[in-house]
């Protein structure tokens, strides 16, 4: 069966361990979509050996030899348009995309951000949990709009704080659900299952079951 493929253009910062799960979800048939090209703002990250290993186009756009946001932007949208991107999909990508860029893929850009958000938007989302002292943190995959991490959210999961968290504890929970939601989230939107009403998106999904969770946990009688 030849199904059609979404097209993917992956942009990273970093180790790219999302792009792998988002890689090994299309590889694996999972999802009706290709990773068509990885750019990655900073030389050296291990996400570009990742792409090579998978034989990705990949390209560095280094943010610091443009003068300007735009230019830098204009760069990688002549790539991303090059093979043809139709979904522009940020992994770990620690640059604020501007309008410019965001009008040349409109509403076809979505993010990955290791809190509930609109909870702890920004850097440091893990650390801001656990200071803040919330009993859960989690995940959540949007699509990008002008401000930073406040885009319509498409799906959350939820993981529990405890007590003994360190910042590195509770990135590793919570990157596990980032490789399953992320991959999730691209699903929906290659079989058209996604509509966004203002901020509201819609996924033909079922409704979910769920078990409340309590943290700590409620003794006997509750
Ligand atoms: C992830 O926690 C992602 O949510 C955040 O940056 C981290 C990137 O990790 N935006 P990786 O590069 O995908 O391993």
């Amino acid at each position: 069966m030849s199904e059609k493929k979404l097209k993917l253009g992956v942009l990273v910062s970093g180790s790219g361990t999302n792009l792998q799960a988002i890689i090994d979800a299309c590889e694996s048939g999972k999802i009706p979509a290709e990773v068509k090209v990885v750019v990655s703002n900073k030389p050296g990250v291990y996400a570009l050996e990742r792409a090579k290993k998978h034989g990705i186009p990949n390209y560095v756009v280094d943010h610091k030899l443009y003068q300007t946001r735009e230019d830098f932007e204009r760069e990688v949208i002549k790539i991303l348009k090059e093979h043809e991107v139709e979904l522009v999909c940020l992994a770990g990508f620690m640059r604020v995309l501007t309008p410019f860029f965001l009008r040349a893929f409109p509403g076809r850009v979505i993010n990955i951000h290791p809190a509930i958000l609109p909870s702890f938007p920004g850097v440091n989302a893990q650390k801001q949990a656990i200071d803040y002292g919330v009993k859960f943190s989690g995940c959540t995959v949007h699509f990008v709009d002008e401000g930073v991490d406040t885009g319509p959210i498409i799906i959350q999961a939820v993981v529990p704080v405890y007590d003994d968290d360190t910042e590195e504890t509770l990135r590793e929970r919570i990157l596990k659900e980032e490789h399953r939601i992320y991959p999730m989230a691209i699903k929906l939107i290659a079989e058209g299952r996604v509509s966004v009403e203002g901020r509201k998106v819609r996924a033909s999904a079922p409704k979910p079951s769920y078990q409340p969770l309590h943290n700590p946990p409620l003794d006997e009688g509750f």
